[in-house]
């Protein structure tokens, strides 16, 4: 078959032919060439062509369009310059917020894109179906829609139908025993032989841990563990092996949204891709071989994620998912599930360690609860009996949210009206977490640390104005294990050890910000989640073991597991695997 190339002219051909016809032009004998005219070289050619787009953006973006009077930044719509280099240095969410404080919370800040920080706008667009998730979602890379990146809301309800019985409280409650091993035991018993060694050699009974390495560890411990059917030890084993290629694969997600012109171009970010490849191969490899020890041994005791996805049937259209499909899912869940939930905790216990008087407060309330230093913590106990606590979290997440930015929602055929500015149909808006929870005209004091804002009257309507795990039809899935995750492990923290910050620490209570007037925050950057940006310079901390004498210890012969308690429970041994018994809970979900 003959290719292209045969009948294409080669560059210097095509470059004399636009010559031509650009002299062509000039010497017509039409009328307008009657208009004085010089001979135009090709580059004079280029430049006039480059100045006509130039002039023609700036009418798409600045005249012919109703976005033009929404307030933003001018030259930025043309050239989203900003965005880009912010989306590259992972500071997005400051950028957009410096513009939101200048221009409102409805403001146009690049071609085709608005982004919207009120709380009221927020509900309306997450609470509509017809607002479907927009071209950002899109990504090559895991070969099989999933309940994250699609935009059908039918094929989002259907996978919600199918996998949510997976993330409901009573089945989360079921592995909850499997998550206190994976989270708050593991990092015990990592914080105890660290302590022995310190004590070996020096005689004094503390140790220093990366605590936002470790918390990240430990996120990715509890997903592996509960969607691929074992834990991937990276906490208790250091198997970092996978982490790589999951953050690999997680950045050539991000770049694909991000820049759609990257999508599906296997000659760009070749590493990211066989990362990718690899990571998938890997996930459809665990479900096989679960898929074959149920045929040759039976389904497991214990019904995991993995399993869940494995049997679901969807009631209405007796839908299964194949084994593709199911590692779409697994590895979506790896992205949503992990840095998310360890970022809230890194900076939940940075936070405490710079507000020293809150973190008094909330120590004082964990031991108090919890005096016995030997009985776990069960997640619907601490839900209910430390309130300070619960209100530290959101006042952590409020600050510093794990996802601050990128609800993209596309606004449909009829248009949309916010705050008075008209907004055709297709535009792309963007639920702006991070401006939502700073806007000062809902929060008093916005950029100050203060969880009590959480607890008392009018605590239930700042709630509602809370969207760290987004709010609607496509609220966060996963939301019920975050909390059981993050109580478990903060907690057990909290209550058995005393923290400080390094002496070599860039930060602490008497580093202040002089652009806030608050304590500086350690840099955070945005990548599959807000976090620390220098965890291997930042995240060190100093656990000394809590001195509980001051608290009354009642006699509690068994753990609150319900079983009796053994010292292997609390020193992070694996322990009683078996189901617990469900409960439920009522807890409030933001
Ligand atoms: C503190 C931890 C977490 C935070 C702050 C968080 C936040 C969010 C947010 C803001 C969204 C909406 C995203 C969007 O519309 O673009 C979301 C969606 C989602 N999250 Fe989470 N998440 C957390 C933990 C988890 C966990 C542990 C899992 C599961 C293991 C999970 C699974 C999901 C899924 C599957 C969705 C997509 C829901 C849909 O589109 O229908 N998340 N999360």
């Amino acid at each position: 078959m003959a290719g292209f190339s045969t009948i294409l002219p080669t560059p210097s051909e095509a470059i004399d032919s636009i010559k031509s016809a650009a002299n062509a032009f000039v010497t017509s004998p039409l009328p307008y060439n009657k208009l004085p005219h010089p001979q135009l070289s090709f580059w004079q050619w280029a430049l006039v062509a480059i100045a006509s787009m130039f002039v023609w953006r700036i009418l798409k973006v600045r005249v012919f369009t109703p976005l033009a009077k929404i307030p933003g930044p001018f030259w930025e719509t043309i050239f989203a310059y900003r965005m880009y280099k912010s989306l590259i240095e992972g500071n997005f969410h400051d950028y957009l917020l410096e513009q939101q404080l200048k221009y409102g919370p409805v403001f146009y800040f690049a071609k085709n894109k608005v982004c919207v920080g009120d709380p009221e706008d927020a509900r309306y667009i997450l609470g509509k179906k017809a607002f479907i998730k927009s071209k950002t979602y899109n990504t090559s890379i895991l070969g099989a829609p999933n309940i994250f990146t699609t935009k059908d809301p039918k094929f989002n309800e259907m996978r919600r139908r199918q996998i949510g019985p997976a993330f409901t409280v009573s089945h989360i409650a079921e592995m909850e025993k499997t998550i206190h091993n994976v989270t708050a035991a593991a990092l015990k018993e990592k914080i105890e032989t660290l302590m022995d060694q310190t004590e070996r050699q020096t005689g004094i009974r503390q140790c220093k841990f990366n605590y936002v390495n470790d918390f990240n560890y430990m996120s990715f411990d509890v997903i592996s563990e509960l969607a691929f059917g074992e834990s991937f030890g990276m906490l208790r084993k250091g198997n970092y092996r996978i982490l790589e290629q999951i953050h690999s694969t997680g950045f050539l997600a991000a770049i694909e949204a991000t820049i759609p012109i990257t999508l599906d171009k296997e000659f760009l970010m070749k590493k990211s891709r066989k990362d990718a490849r690899e990571l998938a191969e890997f996930t459809r490899g665990i479900i096989q071989k679960r898929i074959r020890e149920n045929q040759e041994k039976g389904k497991p005791e214990k019904k995991d994620i993995l399993q869940i996805f494995i049997d679901s049937v969807d009631k209405e259209t007796g839908n299964r998912m194949s084994v593709q499909e199911i590692v779409s899912e697994n590895i979506i869940l790896l992205f949503a599930g992990t840095d998310t939930a360890s970022s809230t905790m890194s900076w939940t216990l940075f936070l405490l360690m710079v507000y020293p008087d809150i973190y008094k407060k909330v120590v004082q309330e964990v031991r108090s609860a919890f005096p016995n230093p030997k009985s776990n913590i069960k997640y619907s106990e601490a839900r209910s009996k430390l309130p300070y606590l619960e209100a530290v979290i959101y006042e952590s997440m409020r600050l510093q949210a794990a996802v601050p930015t990128g609800l993209g929602r596309t606004v449909p055929k009829g248009g949309a009206e916010f705050h008075g500015h008209k907004i055709p149909g297709g535009t792309t808006v963007y639920v702006f977490i991070h401006g939502l929870h700073r806007n000062p005209q809902y929060w008093d004091q916005p950029n100050k640390f203060i969880p009590e804002r959480f607890l008392g009257e009018g605590a239930a309507a700042r709630k509602r104005n809370m969207f760290g795990f987004s709010t609607g039809y496509r609220i966060c899935s996963g939301r019920n294990l975050a909390w059981t995750e993050i109580f478990l492990t903060m907690s057990r923290l909290l209550r058995d050890y005393d923290f400080e910050l390094p002496k070599d620490t860039l930060y602490g209570p008497d580093v202040i910000d002089p652009k806030t007037g608050e304590p500086k925050i350690m840099p955070g950057r945005l990548g599959l989640a807000f976090g620390p940006r220098h965890p291997d310079r930042d995240g060190w901390i100093i656990a000394k073991p809590a001195d509980l004498s001051a608290f009354s210890i009642p006699v509690d012969n068994t753990n609150t597991h319900g079983m009796h308690q053994s010292s292997a429970a609390y020193s992070g041994v694996d322990g009683n695997r078996t189901p617990l018994t469900a409960v439920s809970t009522t807890s409030t979900l933001v």
